[in-house]
């Protein structure tokens, strides 16, 4: 995997002259998030929002990048089938991936990183791996709900020691609830700038209503003044 240019976890200058530190909100997020359950043990998160273009990947992305230092190895999954892009962010190929991956499922080896790509900077040793969303196929819904997939969450536990989830938005399909519905808790995105909160309320009613355990929220596209933070999480508990 090549240095990656679009993802951000130095300190910046936005449009008003003001700083602000990427990398310490996002640990600041990884914190909460450990944080937000002593119930249960924390290994498998998936982000998913309202609508497109909300900051899902951003974040996950972001997340992905400040989490090698916390734990041995961390796996990012594109499940966003219909509009991937986390192989842009990171800047590799698309050819093989999680379609691909769940296609040839019965002879899939964890151990092995046939479909995984290695991402390494000065800052992560090696520890961040991508499963990008691999060759675009008719039925994704159908994919992500199935046995399969559900088996491959599993297996990857025994693998990563966290395991992040870029998903589609709620409104478009539902392929963001059976992937909540395997993964141990669920972020919800929200737009200061593009979210309705109505569409919001309705979204995550649907994700509760299935079952979801919805850990909390992060609010994206902030218009930053001087005190405060770019973006920001807070939990619903
Ligand atoms: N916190 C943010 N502030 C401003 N722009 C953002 C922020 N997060 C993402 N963006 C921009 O918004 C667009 C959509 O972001 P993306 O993360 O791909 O959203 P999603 O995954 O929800 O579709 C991209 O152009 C991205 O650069
Ligand atoms: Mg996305």
């Amino acid at each position: 995997m090549k240095k990656r240019e679009k993802i951000n976890t130095s300190k910046n200058t936005n449009k008003k002259g003001n700083q602000f530190d990427y990398a310490e909100i996002y640990r600041q997020l990884r914190t909460n998030i450990e944080y937000s359950s002593f119930e249960k043990n924390l290994q498998v998160i998936n982000f998913t929002s309202t609508n497109p273009s909300e900051g899902k990947s951003s974040v996950v992305s972001n997340l992905a990048m400040v989490s090698v230092a916390k734990y041995k190895s961390v796996l990012l999954i594109d499940c966003d089938l219909r509009k991937p892009v986390q192989h842009k962010l990171f800047q590799v190929s698309n050819k093989v991936g999680l379609s691909d991956l769940i296609r040839n499922f019965e002879n899939f080896d964890v151990r092995e990183d046939t479909y995984f790509q290695k991402f390494k900077d000065k800052d992560n040793e090696g520890k961040l791996y991508l499963l990008s969303a691999g060759t675009k196929i008719p039925n994704p819904q159908e994919m992500l709900a199935s046995e399969k997939f559900k088996s491959l969450i599993e297996k990857l536990r025994s693998r990563f020691d966290f395991i992040l989830i870029d998903c589609p938005p709620i409104s478009a399909v539902a392929d963001a609830i059976p992937i909540s519905n395997v993964s141990d808790g669920t972020i919800f995105i929200v737009s200061a700038k593009d979210t309705n909160k109505n569409d919001a309320r309705t979204a995550l009613t649907q994700l509760q209503r299935n079952g979801v355990n919805v850990l909390g929220a992060v609010l994206t596209k902030v218009d930053a003044g001087p005190d405060h933070y770019y973006s920001y999480y807070y939990s619903d508990k």
